[in-house]
This record gives C-alpha cells, structure tokens and sequence, in this order.
C-alpha cells in the first residue's frame, strides 16, 4: 500500500500542478504495489497513469499558460539581493514541537495582521535563527515564503560587506527600501559578519558602522515583509540586536525521534521495511538535519545504482559513517 509520505507527495505535488512529479510517484506506488504482490492494482495504476498523460498532453495546448514570477531585482539591487520563490512547506521540516508552535504562530499573525493592526499590534516580522550549522535555518526561510507565497529574498552579507567596502551603509539602504517596497522574506544569512561585538578588539570600522545603520534601518522598518537573521553563533551576536528582534528562534540538533523522521520522509519512496531505525538513529547522534538527509540520498543512491529499492539498516549506518568521517 502506499505510504503517508507518498500520499501527501501526490496531493502536494497535485496542488502545486506538478504533473510530471505527480506521475512519477504515482509510478513508484505501482512500482511497489507490484513487488509486494498486488498485481492487478499495480497495472491498474500504471494505465490510469498512461491515461492520464496521454489526456494532459492533449489538453495542455487550451490551458493558458503558467504565470511566471516576475519579481527579480534589478540595477543596483541585483548585485546585493538574489530572489526565489520556493514551494517548500513547514510540513516538509522535521522541527521539534516549540519549534514548530513558534513557527506557526508567526504565520498566524501574518495571516491575521491586518486585524492586529487594526487594534494597534504589529504580527512578529523580525526573527532571528540561531543553532549548529544544517540544523535547518535557511531551509525555515524558504517554507515560510512557501506557506505565505511570496519571494525569498537573500542577502549574503560577509558578501556585501566585503564587496562594497566603505558604501556598505548605502547599499544597506537599498536592500531596505526593497523591503518597504516588495512584500516578501528578506533573509540576512551569515548574520554572523555584523553581529560580532561592536566592541570586540578585531573590529573594524566598517564593521561597526555597518551595524549601526543596520540597526537604525531594523528600528525604522515598519514594512509588511518578514526580516531574518540567520547564524551560527549567538555568542559573537551584539546584545543591541537582540532587542531589535521581535523573537529569537533556536535550532539544535536533531532528537533521535526527529533523526527518524528525517530519515523516513527522505527515503519515503524506498523500500525500508526491514529497517532498523531505532539502531541507525543510535548511530546517528549528533550529526546534523543536513548530513543525515545527505547520508540517505547516498545510501538511496547507492541502492538505485545496483538496480534495487530497498536500503537496510547497514546500509544507512555505513553512509553515517561516512558522513562522521567527512565532516569537518
Ligand atoms: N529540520 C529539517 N528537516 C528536514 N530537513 C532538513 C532540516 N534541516 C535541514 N534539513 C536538510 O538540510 C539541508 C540544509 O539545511 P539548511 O541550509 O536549512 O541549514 P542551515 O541551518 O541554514 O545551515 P547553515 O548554518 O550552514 O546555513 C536542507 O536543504 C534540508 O535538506
Ligand atoms: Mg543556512
């Protein structure tokens, strides 16, 4: 039978009008349905499938076409900000409960601004992410521009700084205005390069001139787009930032329940009946979302490459091991 992952995959990949996704999973569903047996019901997909493409073929020429998204930023902007429109999902996160909760109250309230600004309160826009590295920040970015669909717009500011050294300042501006202008997330990642204590002895003017007009641009902002801060460092962060953050959000790494979670919806479209998951999750302590979401796509490769689907629990631990070996 087909799995939840698999059945939310089809309606996601339905929604979003992904045909070819939606087909290919629906072909892995009958991929499977055929080992364990269920012929009959696994030919009856594949010719619904078969139907169905022959039908969206003919039809697609009547369809108007797809809207495409315009909003790339342009002149002067281009060079400080690059723009996505991701599709990603909360629900595509392992994120722990407060997490979570956290997460789905700022969309909440900016589901419900216009009412909270009707009665004089402002929805949460300015967030700071902070935790180890892959642990999922960036990745938080683009599902909450997914779930209010609207762009991502990220600004690399080690980049910028190093860039444009001395006008940083007034490319800050820019950046702002675009945020004033254009509805959207604006994430500043590596946030570390401002944040380190105004006063620590390595400073640089620049630097410290830079958070400051930073700090007055955040101040001033009363934008209707949604302001984030990414790092990997809380202690280099300047305790003057902290105040000007409507909520600081924290990442850790994963719980051994969550490093299951992780794991199943990346290798949902294999066979993994056989796992072990409470052994390959002992195993995987430690490490990060993103090196586990890594050591399964190798191991799923690995298997897909000697022409099989099922991945076992050696199988996932020996690609563990390798990321443990890896890692930097
Ligand atoms: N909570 C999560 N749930 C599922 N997958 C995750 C999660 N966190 C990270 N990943 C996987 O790891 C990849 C990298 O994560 P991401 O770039 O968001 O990490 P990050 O916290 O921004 O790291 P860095 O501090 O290095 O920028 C994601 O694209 C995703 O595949
Ligand atoms: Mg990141």
């Amino acid at each position: 039978m087909a799995k939840a992952a698999q059945i939310k995959a089809l309606i996601r990949s339905h929604a979003e009008g992904d045909d070819s996704r939606f087909y290919a999973i629906a072909m892995q569903v009958a991929a499977q349905a055929a080992r364990s047996g269920h012929g009959t019901f696994a030919q009856e997909l594949r010719d619904l499938v078969d139907k169905g493409k022959a039908q969206s073929h003919a039809a697609s020429p009547l369809l108007p076409p797809k809207p495409v998204a315009l909003t790339q930023p342009r002149g002067e902007l281009s060079g400080l900000l690059s723009a996505s429109y991701p599709k990603t999902r909360l629900g595509d996160m392992a994120l722990g409960a407060p997490l979570r909760e956290k997460l789905d109250r700022v969309l909440h309230e900016q589901r419900e601004r216009e009412r909270l600004r009707a009665h004089g309160f402002a929805p949460q826009r300015k967030l700071l992410f902070v935790g180890p590295p892959g642990t999922g920040k960036t990745m938080t970015a683009s599902a909450l521009a997914g779930e209010m669909g609207v762009p991502l717009f990220t600004i690399q500011l080690d980049g910028l700084i190093s860039k444009f050294m001395g006008e940083t300042s007034a490319k800050l501006r820019l950046v702002f205005d675009a945020i004033a202008e254009t509805r959207g997330i604006f994430l500043f990642d590596e946030f570390d390069a401002l944040g380190s204590q105004r006063d620590a002895g390595n400073d640089v003017g620049e630097i410290r001139r830079v958070l400051n007009s930073f700090l007055q641009f955040l101040e001033q902002d009363d934008s209707e787009s949604l302001i984030i801060g990414a790092t990997n460092h809380v202690a280099l962060l300047d305790p003057a930032l902290f105040r000007r953050f409507d909520g600081v959000f924290e990442y850790e790494l994963p719980s051994a329940e969550i490093v299951t979670s992780v794991m199943q919806s990346r290798l949902a479209l294999l066979d993994t009946a056989e796992m072990d998951w409470a052994q390959v999750a002992a195993r995987a302590e430690g490490i990060s979302h993103a090196e586990l979401t890594r050591a399964c796509e190798q191991a799923a490769k690995s298997a897909l490459l000697n022409h099989e689907t099922r991945v076992d629990t050696d199988d996932l631990i020996s690609a563990l091991s390798e990321r443990f070996a890896t890692r930097g």
